[in-house]
């Protein structure tokens, strides 16, 4: 069955470009952002994977890791880097699975037959510390990934995680969030000392906490 938000990340171990990994370790206590690429050498994922390095500033900063999958063996993946580093100035600084069976691939359902018969998708899995999937995105072959909105997206979670808040459409970091409905107004004086804005009774705005 396709994984699901709130399910438990499968674990399993590979063969990457940092070596032999187990997955569940390679977590650790840290979020992940999981991602597949159709195939190495190809033009949109040198693009992504370029990218993805040049925030690893931006991951470090939110206790996140990346690592991606490609069903292509560790040997071309290496080469690819040299490519990648090359054209889009930032060296590979994270893992890449290589998945010649399928075997990962299968398993977090990154192959989509009526797609692509043969090579994955372009699926993202964020991934929190308790190894629970947090976000699931899908994308076609065709089109590059968008990481900043999934920093976006990460950002929303880890405050959400740390106060009783949610985020408004196209939220952005220092923008006010939304009081959850479960939290009484008796109880949001104690958390929101700075108060709130009450557009209706379910909609409550208030600054983003620290
Ligand atoms: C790419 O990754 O660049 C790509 C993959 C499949 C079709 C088109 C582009």
């Amino acid at each position: 069955m396709a994984l699901r938000l709130g399910d438990t990340a499968p674990d399993f171990s590979a063969e990457s470009t940092a070596g032999p990994i187990k997955f569940h370790d390679f977590i650790g206590d840290s979020w992940v952002v999981f991602f597949s690429h159709p195939r190495d050498f190809t033009p949109v994922c040198t693009t992504e994977l370029g990218y993805v390095a040049r925030l690893k500033p931006d991951f470090e900063r939110r206790n996140v890791k990346a690592i991606g999958l490609s069903i292509d063996p560790v040997d071309s993946h290496t080469k690819w880097a040299q490519d990648i580093k090359e054209t889009q100035g930032h060296a590979l600084n994270f893992p890449i699975i290589a998945d010649p069976q399928k075997k990962v691939a299968e398993l977090y359902g990154m192959i989509h037959p009526a797609h692509d018969e043969v090579f994955t998708v372009r699926t993202v899995f964020v991934i929190d510390p308790k190894k629970k999937v947090r976000l699931l995105i899908t994308y076609p072959q065709t089109t590059g990934r968008n990481f900043d909105e999934i920093l976006r997206v990460i950002d929303s979670l880890q405050l959400t995680d740390a106060h009783r808040v949610a985020t408004p459409v196209n939220w952005k970091q220092g923008e006010d969030v939304i009081i959850v409905p479960a939290v009484s107004d008796e109880e949001a004086k104690g958390k929101f000392p700075k108060g709130w804005r009450t557009l209706k009774p379910y909609l409550r705005l208030t600054p983003q906490p620290k």
